[in-house]
């Protein structure tokens, strides 16, 4: 059973595509799934009409912003390998969603507009990639469209974000007229062929370097003349440095019009790393070889209005999973028994009877289960993984039911969506429900609190914005001298924490100054 799951987890690649919205996330993600077979014509999956038919209606909020807001887990073969894309919220704001698939992957591929570079998101992005120490490999997307010199875009790799960039294709073409990638690493150059739209794989020759000189001129002499100096710059794929988080293969291309793609595709499976031992709680390794374990890195109920259910979507850290099992919850030391376990590819599920490390379990009927929970084989030792990192809200609201008569309704909502980790709610423990404060690191959070507390619990909220610029960690002694300080509240988090909260952080800066025996920790991230 043992050699089984560590030649299982071989084969697995668990990975996330992070981007600046529009930059092309959503049409890789449909060109992986074409090349890999698992959908015979793009449009599938990039139509947002065709989410619309099979996703709920909470959702509707995201159609008509045109973004994705739930992430699900992909599954898909390619190549003798299992590989599990999971997807990242690509909205302009900030989410905390994002940060915890990222806790759940080994790898992220980094898409890049061609004609923008990076962009900011790409850069906060790629911050929390930094701190988990995530290999990153880099797509210049958009080559069949004029855009910047592909050296440019290095610099600005290395500069802006401090990875050292070591192209692994590069495009030969000029002026937006994409005819190709040579393969610096074989030399060898692929030139492509576009089809209607993108919608079937794009037929590609391999061209020996001399006819590709004569046949491709300009375009081959530019791109031979820069291949040269990065050759001279020594900028070539290194494994090492890339899995340690300090170089990024790079690589070119137009995900709608399938040049590289595959290219990039076969780079998940020969340079991202299979699953790893994942270190516990104390530090020690959970191996790969022993009993069930997995985390809980994200919540999500509703999901599909005909069932009704919450979903804990769980990454397997060692073990193999089967479906029936019955798993221990470290947090709360229950039984969770794991009858209903699905893959959910979009809006659809199919019921998944075993899994290995690096893949994604959606256990249905999860009450009880929160983000951030580990499980374990009730048969095996227990092992808790660390918490996932919460991140210090930025923005905060109040929030009251816009008829008076739905506050049951409210309060439901209030603790589903605060479980899930939609937003967080800070209750006044003189107050409780009726006049929590809601905080989150972006606004969008408060949006999709609003839109499902409508929709799902019947209970339409009217949101204002709070006064607060800062929050601190206290204790209940220090929190008793705080109270009594004008602009300060002092709430309580679902975990039973106690947090101050100021209306003005110069405040706060006086107070941290000329009071340093109050506890004021802030919520780190990372
Ligand atoms: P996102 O998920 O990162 O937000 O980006 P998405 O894939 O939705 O792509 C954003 C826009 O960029 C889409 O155009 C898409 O067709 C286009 N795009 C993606 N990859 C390429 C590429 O390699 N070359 C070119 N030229 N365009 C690309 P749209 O007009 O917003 O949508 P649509 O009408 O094409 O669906």
């Amino acid at each position: 059973m043992s050699e089984q799951v560590i030649s299982e987890a071989a084969r697995r690649r668990t990975f996330a595509i992070i981007s600046h919205p529009d930059a092309g996330k959503t049409t890789l993600t449909e060109k992986f799934l074409l090349y890999a077979g698992a959908i015979t014509a793009g449009g599938a999956v990039k139509a947002h009409e065709g989410r619309r038919a099979a996703t709920s209606d909470w959702m509707d909020m995201e159609q008509k912003r045109g973004i994705s807001i739930t992430s699900t887990a992909l599954n898909f073969a390619y190549r003798d390998h299992e590989l599990n894309l999971l997807d990242t919220p690509g909205h302009r704001d900030f989410s905390e969603d994002t940060y915890r698939v990222l806790a759940a992957v080994d790898a992220v591929v980094m898409v890049l507009d061609s004609a923008k570079g990076i962009e900011p998101q790409t850069l906060k992005l790629f911050e929390v990639c930094r701190s988990r120490h995530l290999p990153v490999i880099t797509f210049l997307n958009k080559f069949d469209r004029p855009g910047m010199d592909p050296l440019e875009l290095l610099d600005q790799i290395e500069e802006q974000i401090d990875l050292r960039p070591t192209p692994a294709t590069w495009p030969v073409g000029t002026h937006g007229d994409l005819r190709g990638v040579v393969d610096r690493r074989s030399d060898v150059f692929t030139r492509y062929t576009r089809t209607a739209r993108g919608a079937q794989i794009a037929p590609e020759e391999d061209v020996p370097a001399e006819r590709a000189a004569a046949e491709e001129g300009a375009a081959w002499d530019q791109a031979a003349e820069q291949i040269e100096l990065l050759t001279a710059m020594e900028a070539d794929v290194d494994l090492p440095s890339f899995l340690a988080g300090e170089s990024t293969p790079v690589f070119a291309g137009s995900a709608l019009t399938n040049f590289g793609v595959r290219h990039l595709l076969d780079a998940v499976v020969d340079l991202a790393p299979a699953p790893t031992p994942r270190d516990d709680r104390n530090g020690k390794p959970r191996h790969l070889d022993e009993p069930c374990s997995a985390f809980v890195f994200k919540v999500q109920a509703n999901m599909d209005r005909n069932h009704r259910d919450r979903i804990a979507f769980a990454r397997i850290c060692s073990g193999r999973f089967d479906r029936g099992m019955v798993m221990t919850c470290a947090r709360t030391a229950k039984p969770f028994a794991t009858k209903y376990a699905s893959t959910v590819f979009g809006a659809e599920r199919t019921t998944i009877d075993e899994a290995f490390p690096g893949d994604v379990v959606g256990l249905v009927n999860a009450t009880g289960l929160n983000i951030g929970d580990s499980l374990y084989d009730e048969n095996g030792a227990k092992v808790e993984f660390p918490s996932i990192p919460q991140f210090a809200p930025e923005v905060f609201a109040t929030a009251h039911p816009v008829d008076t008569g739905k506050s049951k309704q409210f309060r439901k909502g209030l603790d589903q969506l605060d479980e899930e980790g939609v937003v967080q709610v800070l209750r006044d423990p003189d107050w409780g429900d009726a006049s929590p404060v809601l905080a989150a690191v972006g606004q969008l959070q408060f949006d999709v609190f609003a839109n499902r507390l409508d929709i799902e619990f019947n209970a339409p909220i009217e949101l204002s914005s709070a006064p607060y610029q800062a929050i601190r960690l206290t204790d209940s002694t220090s929190a008793d001298v705080l109270r009594e300080k004008p602009g300060v509240r002092i709430l309580s988090r679902q975990d039973g924490a106690l947090v101050a909260l100021f209306e003005n952080k110069y405040a706060l800066q006086r107070i941290e100054q000329n009071e340093p025996e109050l506890v004021l920790d802030h919520i780190i991230a990372g």
